[in-house]
Formats: structure tokens, C-alpha cells, sequence
């Protein structure tokens, strides 16, 4: 049987479904180096405008995770359980969640991201933790998996190669907005990972990739199915990220937010994302403990601290702090409307603490601290925010991108719940 790339991408291109023998050639060769960049970019366009059908779909994220290892974990004593967000700003949940999980009796295998565009990475957070290691190897992996629990590091190069390849060439062809190659993508990594459970946190709102609530339903009820269908027992939750998740956005600055809240303290709505997660992590994982308490004993600290010890931190020594600091005022007396998220994203990006290509370095001390959160009363002149940057022209550069992202005219009153809605295998 001989399959040619062109007659894939026309087949697709005219609406036809795709066969299996043809979506495995096609990966398998492009994994290899034997299909083109531009030839799976025209695929990739074509799939963005016809999308997968469900066969299409359940055979491209099979191929996408036989691309690569397979991570076993049967040597962990205890349930693994893992959550996924589709990314947001100011969602640092991973890092109070990770611990936390752990010390209720799972075991979290969380390999993580950087970040790209407006929306933070997981792996910068904590490479502000003096010595802290995202490297390990597999067997490094594993080990802490099963002594500690709690785990946060880089997904190896071996993991679904075929989704590293075709994520980079999405990210500068216009190809990444599509709920077949979203849901794939994330779940190939997830499934080659070896957990037995599976939350995912999919961001609605103006922060989120998906801003539109039926897409992120939409995209969620994917996920969840394509889960299932690997043995991965998965549920998802819509949260909203209209606004930012706590009130900073940075490396360094979210680290010491998320210490808040494993000190039984922290932002209100970053504990209720943490605490629903953790109960549906729990949940799946056939376990019955409260994280509440967890948090208020100081058990999810201890673990915390037993993990980035493990991961060769110090979780003693000082986070860094940015030389430079800029408040912004409110101009005059009102009630805050809104806190944009994509423009405190974009704010905290150009301060220094993201990237605008994958090689860029990210400063650990910059970001922004919202001192407001929307339906709050403000007096003229009282301090909004405060920008934190290393040098003058990260500050101008993020002074410019913050103008407007907090708005005033809003109804005053407490901010509503973060969780929208719950999506299960039926
Ligand atoms: N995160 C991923 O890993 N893949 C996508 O396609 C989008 C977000």
C-alpha cells in the first residue's frame, strides 16, 4: 500500500475522512522527517477549516502517543492522578494543587509547560525557587512519584514526539485554534504519561484560548472522551478566566501567592479553584479525604516542601524581587468594572516574566500584583496595581500594555464563583 502526503492533504482538504492507514503514514512520516513542514502544515490547515470526525480523532491521538514512550507507573504504591489547565493568567494552581493531592494520599505526576504567549508556564513559576530542578530523568521521575508523591517537571523529549514537532509548527502557521488538534495534543502528552486519572481545567473567558464558553464545553466533552477511551479515567471543569486567577501574574510572584495558600491563606478564588480540583482529582482517584483540612494542618506544606527539596530547592531561601516598582493609581473615585485578563497577561509578558518565542529567557522577578479585583469601591487615587520589572525598558514596555486592563463602572459587590460548570464521561 503506498500513501502519498498530497493525496492526505487534497483528501482533507475536500472534506473526505480521512482512513486510519493514512493518518498513521501521515504522523509516522512526519515524526520521522520524511513529510515536509510545509505538507503538514497544509494538513494541519485543512484539518483547522474540515475537522476530525470521532474515528479520525480517537486514530490521530492513538498515532500522536504511539509516536513516542509510554511512561509506566505501575511502580507507584498508591492511585497517580494528574490535572491539566489549558492555561491561563495568574493560574498558578499546579503548585499549591500538586502537594496538596499528594498529601490526601495520591500520587501527582505533573509534567508541565513553559509558557508561551500571554499565559504562564508552569516551569518558570518554580525555576524561581533557588536550585530547583524541572530536568529529571524518567527514572528520576518515578522514583519521587512514588516516595513523595508530588512531582512537577519537564515531559521528556521522548513523550508523544509527534505533538512537539506538530505543536511548534502550529504556533507560527495559524493552526492552533482548533478543538481536534487542541484535544489531541494535550491529551496524547496526558495519556503517554501513564496516569490513571485525569482533571482538566479548561479557562473560559478573555484570558483563556477559548473565549467562547460553548467551544471550551465543547473542547472539554473531547478531552474527556478521548480519556475514557485510553483507560484514563478524566472529568473536566469550566473555570472562568475573565480575570486574572489571584492577584499576580510573574514567576517569583506567583510562587509567593501559592506559599499563601499552602499556608492555609491566599487569594479566595485561587483556594476555590484549588480545593474543587482537588475533590474532583480525589474524587477520581477513589479517594475520600477533605484537602481543606490538608491545607489548614499544614500537611500540603510539608509535602510542598519534601518536593522541591527532592528537586534540589531550597523552599527556605528568598524568592527574587524585582528592583523596579510602579504603582498605578486610579485616576478617580469609582467601582471597578473589570480586570482584563489577556491585558494583565500581555503586561506581565512584557515586564520580562514571559516570552514572545519559545528560546526567550524570562526574568523570575517581574510581573504585575493587583491590589483590586472587579466590583471593589475605589478612592482617586488609590493604589490599582503595581508593576515589577528589572529594567527601565521592561517597565515602559509593560506600563503600555497595562494602560486599560482595569476598567472602572462596574456593579459593586463580591466577585462571583470561578467554577462554571462540570463535564463527566456520561
Ligand atoms: N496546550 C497543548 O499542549 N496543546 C495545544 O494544542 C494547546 C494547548
Amino acid at each position: 500500500m503506498s500513501i502519498s502526503a498530497v493525496e492526505v492533504i487534497v483528501a482533507k482538504r475536500d472534506g473526505a475522512e480521512l482512513t486510519d492507514a493514512q493518518i498513521r503514514w501521515f504522523l509516522d512520516a512526519y515524526t520521522r522527517g520524511e513529510v515536509a513542514h510545509e505538507q503538514a502544515s497544509s494538513l494541519l490547515m485543512a484539518i483547522v477549516f474540515r475537522g476530525l470526525g470521532p474515528r479520525e480523532l480517537a486514530t490521530w491521538t492513538d498515532a500522536m502517543i504511539r509516536s513516542g514512550e509510554r511512561l509506566d507507573l505501575s511502580s507507584v504504591p498508591v492511585p497517580t492522578v494528574d490535572k491539566h489547565s489549558t492555561g491561563g493568567v495568574g493560574d498558578k494552581i499546579s503548585l499549591p494543587l500538586c502537594p496538596l493531592v499528594a498529601a490526601c494520599g495520591a500520587a501527582v505526576p505533573q509534567l508541565s509547560g513553559r509558557g508561551l504567549g500571554h499565559t504562564g508556564g508552569t516551569l518558570d513559576k518554580l525555576d524561581a525557587i533557588p536550585g530547583f530542578r524541572s530536568d529529571l530523568t524518567g527514572a528520576e521521575f518515578v522514583r519521587q512519584l512514588a516516595g513523595i508523591g508530588a512531582v512537577i517537571c519537564a515531559a521528556g523529549a521522548g513523550l508523544a514526539p509527534a505533538d512537539g514537532k506538530l505543536y511548534a509548527l502550529r504556533d507560527v502557521t495559524g493552526t492552533v485554534e482548533s478543538i481536534p488538534l487542541i484535544a489531541s495534543s494535550i491529551m496524547s502528552k496526558k495519556i503517554a504519561e501513564g496516569t490513571d486519572a485525569l482533571v482538566l481545567d479548561v479557562k473560559v473567558g478573555i484570558g483563556a484560548f477559548m473565549r467562547d464558553r460553548d467551544r471550551a464545553l465543547e473542547l472539554a466533552r473531547t478531552m474527556v472522551g478521548l480519556g475514557e477511551a485510553h483507560g484514563v479515567r478524566t472529568s473536566a471543569l469550566l473555570t472562568d478566566m475573565d480575570t486574572p486567577l489571584g492577584r499576580t501574574a510573574g514567576n517569583a510572584l506567583e510562587v509567593a501567592e501559592s506559599l499563601e495558600v499552602l499556608e492555609g491563606g491566599g487569594p479566595a478564588d485561587v483556594v476555590e479553584v484549588t480545593l474543587a480540583l482537588a475533590r474532583e482529582m480525589l474524587g477520581l482517584a477513589g479517594i475520600d479525604a477533605d484537602p481543606a483540612a490538608a491545607l489548614a494542618d499544614g500537611r500540603a506544606m510539608d509535602r510542598w516542601r519534601a518536593m522541591v527539596r527532592a528537586q534540589g530547592g531550597d523552599p527556605d531561601a528568598p524568592l527574587p524581587v524585582a528592583p523596579l516598582v510602579e504603582e498605578v493609581r486610579a485616576p478617580d473615585a469609582g467601582v471597578v468594572g473589570a480586570v482584563d485578563a489577556f491585558a494583565v497577561g500581555i503586561a506581565a509578558v512584557r515586564l520580562g516574566a514571559g516570552r514572545a518565542r519559545r528560546e526567550d529567557p524570562v526574568s523570575p522577578s517581574a510581573g504585575v500584583v493587583l491590589r483590586v479585583s472587579p466590583g471593589d469601591r475605589v478612592t482617586a487615587g488609590q493604589v490599582l496595581a503595581e508593576l515589577h520589572a528589572d529594567d527601565d525598558g521592561h517597565m515602559e514596555a509593560g506600563r503600555a500594555a497595562f494602560d486599560g486592563a482595569i476598567r472602572m463602572g462596574g456593579p459593586p459587590g463580591a466577585p462571583r464563583s470561578r467554577i462554571l460548570e462540570r463535564v463527566a464521561a456520561p
